[in-house]
């Protein structure tokens, strides 16, 4: 269902960009608010730089979901950001209950942002295919984002063995 437009888009192909794009925002809301959970309940000795790295990641997800939502408003779509549809509809591991020694919520943050990593480019192939240059530039940008967020968060692991 999408909403009356000028714009030049197939409906079509609207209604098949649409719930990818919506698949998308729910992992995007999800990781900002796993992001924000480490941020808020880590301890250990590198705090103060992961609580300060972990807040500007957050600050940056946060601007894709925006991106995200409004891309799904302008292609004629309703965009979901509900904490209800969000938990619904995640498709990232959970975040662990509690956790707050920084090299486990190293490990959860690093999960949760390799498996966001592995949506969006899912999403760039599938919104290629669709025939959406749009959209599929806006997942490249976060895509390539989510790899540099990747970096900084497993850059503070020791001991992960190259392969
Ligand atoms: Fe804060």
């Amino acid at each position: 269902m999408t909403y009356a437009s000028r714009l030049d888009l197939d409906t079509a192909l609207r209604a098949a960009v649409l719930p990818i794009l919506q698949s998308r925002l729910s992992d995007t809301l999800d990781l900002q608010a796993q992001v924000k959970q480490a941020h808020w309940n880590l301890r250990g000795p590198a705090f103060i730089a992961l609580h300060d790295l972990f807040d500007r990641i957050a600050a940056d997800i946060a601007l894709a979901a925006d991106d995200t939502a409004e891309r799904i408003v302008a292609l004629g779509g309703y965009a979901d950001g509900r904490p209800f549809r969000t938990a619904r509809d995640t498709s990232l591991p959970g975040w662990p209950e509690r956790v707050q020694a920084q090299g486990a919520v190293l490990d959860a943050l690093a999960a949760s942002i390799s498996a966001h990593g592995r949506g969006l480019r899912d999403a760039i192939d599938s919104t290629t295919q669709i025939g959406d240059a749009g959209t599929a530039d806006l997942f490249t940008g976060q895509s390539r984002q989510t790899d540099k967020q990747l970096w900084l968060v497993e850059a503070h692991l020791s001991g992960m063995k190259a392969e």
